[in-house]
């Protein structure tokens, strides 16, 4: 990559078990680029609330949310969201988070508290010598970087996503978070005009990650 090459924002969005995670981490691994798993920040925002025994309604959650400290770790070139100094553990991944978190999601001081967290994560990847941002989502090319350099969407059928879920041991309703994700008020799950779509059914994913990083590659190489 040229040093004088441009901060490069690469946005990927998609639903439940379309692959997002796997697809970042490994183009942050072949780029000097910080990876930031936004699900993993309502999922911890969800455990949160849910350890405080708080219902996924506004007021409480505001008056709830008014008391966390927000922190950012950065550990093998991802960024891991701190609540008070802590990054969560794999209570994140459970049950009750899988079946919680769409609702807490579509709340919208939610969405405001981490929409300013999550814009702020370019300056903690500059601060740390990143050349650029990998950021998976569901609203990262429509709201959060709508003028990221490269916005990719990923799809697959509802059936090869529960598959890929089940394979990992996860329960989860796949098709009734996708539901509720798309069908919500604030930064619904769409894939944005002029991003990139990416059928993934049946494709590898050393496929679909091979397909982006010559995507990122061509943005690199046509860069001012
Ligand atoms: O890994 P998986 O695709 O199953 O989900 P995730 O990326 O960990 O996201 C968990 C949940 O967080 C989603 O079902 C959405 O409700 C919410 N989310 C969101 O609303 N906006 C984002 N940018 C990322 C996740």
């Amino acid at each position: 990559m040229a040093s004088s090459s441009p901060f490069l924002i690469v946005a990927i969005d998609g639903g439940a078990a379309s692959g997002k995670s796997s697809t970042a981490r490994a183009l942050a691994a072949r780029f000097p680029f910080l990876h930031v798993d936004t699900g993993a920040h309502y999922r911890a925002i969800t455990a949160e609330m849910l350890r405080r025994g708080i219902l996924p309604e506004e007021t409480a959650v505001t008056r709830a949310l008014g008391d966390l400290v927000l922190g950012t770790r950065v550990h093998n070139g991802a960024a891991l969201l701190e609540i008070g100094g802590r990054v969560p553990g794999e209570e994140i991944r459970s049950p009750e988070v899988n079946a919680a978190v769409s609702h807490f999601a579509a709340l919208r001081p939610v969405r405001a508290a981490l929409l300013e967290y999550q814009r702020g994560q370019t300056s903690v990847a500059q601060a740390h010598g990143f050349r650029g941002l990998i950021m998976e989502g569901r609203d990262i090319g429509s709201v959060i970087f709508p003028d990221a350099g490269l916005r990719v969407f990923l799809h697959a059928d509802p059936e090869e996503r529960a598959r890929r879920r089940a394979k990992e041991g996860q329960q989860d309703s796949v098709a009734e978070r996708d539901r509720l994700d798309s069908s919500r008020q604030h930064a619904p799950l769409t894939c944005p005009p002029g991003a990139v779509d990416i059928n993934s059914t049946h494709l590898s994913l050393e496929d679909v990650v091979a397909r982006v990083a010559a995507l990122v590659n061509a943005h690199i190489a046509t860069a001012p």
